[in-house]
């Protein structure tokens, strides 16, 4: 017998689940990153309840003001309150970049002593987002920035096994090295996948559906529900481009190219690719914008 989540469309094992389900219990994110997310899925929310979170900690709020003002954002003049980024960026935009703040903010502090390395880590999530966004303006199938939201929670759950599990981490890297793929390894090592556990802990707080099923389904967006293909199609690309690019999850840039029926439906061929592979040095140029602390 299998467990369903997901809203009954995802089974696991259910030797697995008191697993997951403990760790669940562990794998939050800040306070401030929650509250965004739940806004981000809440159509009666406005920029006055995204100004209310984002100033309840004083420390995002500050870092939040340095990139608005850097590079990163482009802005032609300076900006000298929350207020006025928001009518300039967009609320998506600024919510975006305060999810990005508090969580990085947290990952900079675990240590890495034989595990994955965190900053490694965030500079791939913060660069799958910003590629994720970039494919989505081009191919004109998915709002920008929920592009660029999906592409940042997408490995999520490699985030949690690092910090959770990460004395089983050398084993899985062991045989990543020998050639094996990351979910088969983990299967191997963990019994279970971080797209699996990231998409649970996601459906377990209450994450937008759209976001659990890309979380879920990044490795196999041939998998995914007709209604969030798309977003997943563009993560699984974003995530190729970031990983051949160098700035991967881990220091491993071998990963198949996504096939003809996940390109063919974004508008892409192996000659888009190739474009987008020629914007990417300046797509995440400014990226340590917004992991560096
Ligand atoms: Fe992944
Ligand atoms: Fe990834």
């Amino acid at each position: 017998m299998q467990v369903s989540f997901n809203d009954g469309d995802r089974a696991i094992d259910p030797s697995i689940e008191p697993m997951f389900e403990k760790l669940a219990g562990l794998c939050t994110l800040p306070t401030v990153a929650q509250k965004v997310i739940q806004i981000a899925d809440d159509s009666a929310s406005d920029a006055t309840d995204l100004l209310v979170v984002i100033e309840q900690d004083p420390a995002v709020s500050a870092r939040l003001m340095q990139v608005v003002n850097s590079a990163y954002c482009g802005l032609r003049n300076p900006v000298g309150d929350l207020k006025t980024a928001l009518t300039l960026l967009g609320v998506e935009r600024v919510r975006n970049l305060a999810l990005t703040l508090s969580i990085g903010a947290v990952l900079g502090r675990h240590d890495t002593s034989g595990r994955l390395d965190p900053t490694r880590l965030w500079d791939h999530a913060v660069c799958v987002g910003t590629v994720s966004r970039m494919i989505a303006k081009r191919s004109d199938a998915c709002h920008p920035e929920e592009a660029y939201l999906a592409g940042l929670l997408h490995d999520i759950g490699l985030l949690f096994i690092n910090q959770h599990l990460g004395s089983l981490v050398p084993r899985v890297l062991a045989l990543l090295k020998s050639g094996v793929a990351l979910p088969t390894a983990e299967h191997r090592v963990l019994g279970f996948d971080h797209a699996q556990l990231g998409a649970y802990v996601a459906w377990r707080g209450h994450f937008p559906p759209s976001l659990v099923h890309t979380i879920d389904y990044h490795h196999n967006p041939a998998a995914c529900p007709e209604a969030d293909a798309t977003q997943t199609r563009i993560v699984a690309v974003a995530n190729y481009l970031a990983t051949r690019y160098g700035r991967g999850s881990v220091a491993d840039r071998r990963l198949p190219a996504p096939p003809e029926g996940v390109l063919a439906p974004l508008g892409l061929n192996l000659n888009a690719l190739r474009h987008l592979w020629a914007e990417l040095p300046d797509a995440v140029a400014n990226v340590n914008e917004l992991t560096s602390s």
